[in-house]
């Protein structure tokens, strides 16, 4: 999809269909009252006038008020060269006639359900003349890119016929004025780019067990490398990890035909001198519970157990894109966790590459054991901060829900900077504790520590499980169990929370 801000005059220029501003109450924006014509009809040298001013008679006639969210199709609207016309409603002015954040996103999602139906492949969104609360027009742009891009994503790759898609775009013009053109162009740039990473974390996300396996994931993130100056891949394969320790990370692939990676991204964009900041992504590419085996219900779901590592590789996706100025290191804990006859057995000890000994109490709570190891070897990078990201318990679905991501950290400026991060883009997390109290849950009879905690405050006890893997550097935990796919009618990966990681990564270098 090709997006381009341009100066355009609203009347004139031909289009699929053009988008355009309403308030409540009513009211018209700029360019909306520009189309808001009275047609006339021409016979022989008289010109006659046709109705009234159309616009504003047909939103009457449908009662629409200009509401937050409410759209109003239009189709061959007379006396314009557009060949459709949309309106979308943006709720309330405030008193400095600006429009909210929410709002504005709101009534941006609304266009590909209301072109759902037509064959648009090209349409102009003159919204350049509405003033968005605390936003400019490179924010503008950058929400209608990133909307506009991820709505077009179709999760269809595997259908042997997929679905017939009518409205495909594949232009789109966003009218701003002379002042604004560059700082949008800014803003086009950024979305597409975080768009498009999301949407790679999506189709990651979606691809079954039986395809998106370790293997596989260490090929996708050998592909991003390709022809790529500032990125390197490197894959560690079982033996390597086994000779660096990681008795943790394989007593999780031991139950698995499928052999364990760790896949290694370094981004080189910054000065060589800086040091980098690390994503650790979960990447349980299927979780079987192992032979502590998960009910059947909704096992497919455990597809997206590995949303974590697509976050991170996502996350790349969209700095090359962006050929970002900043040093960025990726580590992926790539495994199944599943059941065979090699399987690691509940009460089982591991030694992990730290050194700490580990009861498997439960095989099930297999992403710490994948992650502690991870964790340790990032060690050796330096790194100014490391950020981990797992699908790690469900425990933090049922605190936070799908809203926001769980937030741990032992770092108070890296975690204010991520809460920031998330609320600036879209893609919210908030803070959960990680006080001394809850470690002693984590006491084992026979080894260092356990893998679980019982069953109160499993999302913190998880956390505090990566706590003592991380003492050597600033860390924070993102456990995206809640956030990183829906269940339901409209399962599927979100691709989340690509947006904050990026928006973090960006913003403190
Ligand atoms: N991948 C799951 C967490 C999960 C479960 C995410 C459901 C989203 C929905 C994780 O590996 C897991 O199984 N965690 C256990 C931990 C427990 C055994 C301490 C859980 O949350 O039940
Ligand atoms: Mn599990
Ligand atoms: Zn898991």
């Amino acid at each position: 999809m090709q997006i381009t801000a341009k100066i355009i005059d609203a009347a004139k220029l031909s289009t699929h269909c053009l988008v355009v501003a309403c308030f409540e109450g009513g009211k018209l924006s700029t360019s909306a009252s520009a189309v808001n014509i009275t047609p006339t009809s021409k016979t022989a040298g008289s010109t006659k006038t046709i109705g009234a001013q159309q616009l504003e008679a047909l939103l009457k006639r449908e009662h629409f008020a200009g509401k937050s969210g409410q759209n109003l199709l239009q189709l061959s609207p007379l006396g314009i060269a557009a060949e459709r016309l949309l309106v979308l409603g943006f709720g309330s002015l405030d008193n400095d006639g600006k429009v909210s954040a929410d709002n504005f996103r709101k009534a941006l999602q609304k266009i590909a359900d209301a072109l759902k139906a037509t064959h648009c492949k090209e349409i102009c969104i003159s919204l350049g003349d509405i003033s968005v609360c605390d936003k400019d027009a490179e924010w503008q742009a950058r929400q209608i890119s990133e909307i506009l891009i991820t709505s077009q994503y179709r999760s269809d790759s595997l259908k042997s016929k997929p679905a017939e898609v009518s409205f495909v775009l594949t232009k789109v013009t966003l009218g701003f004025n002379k002042a604004q053109i560059s700082a949008a162009t800014k803003g086009i740039k950024l979305g597409q780019a975080i768009a498009h990473g999301v949407n790679f974390a999506r189709e990651l996300g979606n691809l079954p067990g039986n395809i998106c396996t370790p293997t596989y994931l260490a090929r996708e993130a050998k592909h991003l490398a390709r022809n790529q100056s500032k990125l390197s891949v490197k894959i560690l394969e079982e033996k390597a990890m086994a000779a660096l320790g990681m008795g943790s990370l394989l007593s999780v692939s031991a139950g698995s035909d499928q052999p364990a990676k760790l896949i290694v991204l370094e981004y080189k964009g910054g000065n060589k001198k800086t040091a980098p900041v690390a994503l650790v992504g979960k990447g349980i590419t299927f979780d079987t519970g192992g032979i502590s085996l998960k009910p059947g219900a909704a096992m497919d779901e455990m597809k997206f157990d590995m949303c974590g590592a697509a976050s991170v590789l996502g996350t790349f996706k969209t700095l090359l894109e962006l050929q970002a100025p900043i040093n960025v290191v990726g580590v992926i804990a790539a495994s199944e966790n599943m059941p065979n006859g090699s399987a690691t057995k509940p009460g089982d000890i591991v030694t992990s590459m730290s050194g700490l000994t580990i009861e498997v109490l439960n095989t099930d709570a297999e992403g710490r054991l994948v992650l502690c190891d991870a964790l340790t070897y990032t060690e050796r990078f330096k790194p100014k901060a490391v950020i981990d990201i797992a699908t790690l318990t469900g425990a933090c679905v049922i605190a936070l829900g799908g809203h926001a991501s769980g937030l741990f950290s032992n770092n108070e400026a890296l975690s204010q900077a991520l809460l920031k991060a998330g609320q600036s883009a879209n893609d919210r997390a908030w803070p959960m504790p990680l006080w001394d109290d809850y470690q002693k849950q984590l006491d084992s009879n026979f080894a260092d520590i356990a893998n679980i905690g019982g069953r109160e405050a499993g999302s913190i006890t998880a956390a505090c499980f990566l706590s003592r893997f991380t003492k050597k550097f600033a860390w924070a935990h993102l456990d995206i169990a809640g956030t990183a796919w829906l269940s339901g009618g409209a399962k599927g990966a979100t691709g989340r929370p690509v947006p904050l990681l990026v928006q973090y990564l960006l913003d403190n270098q």
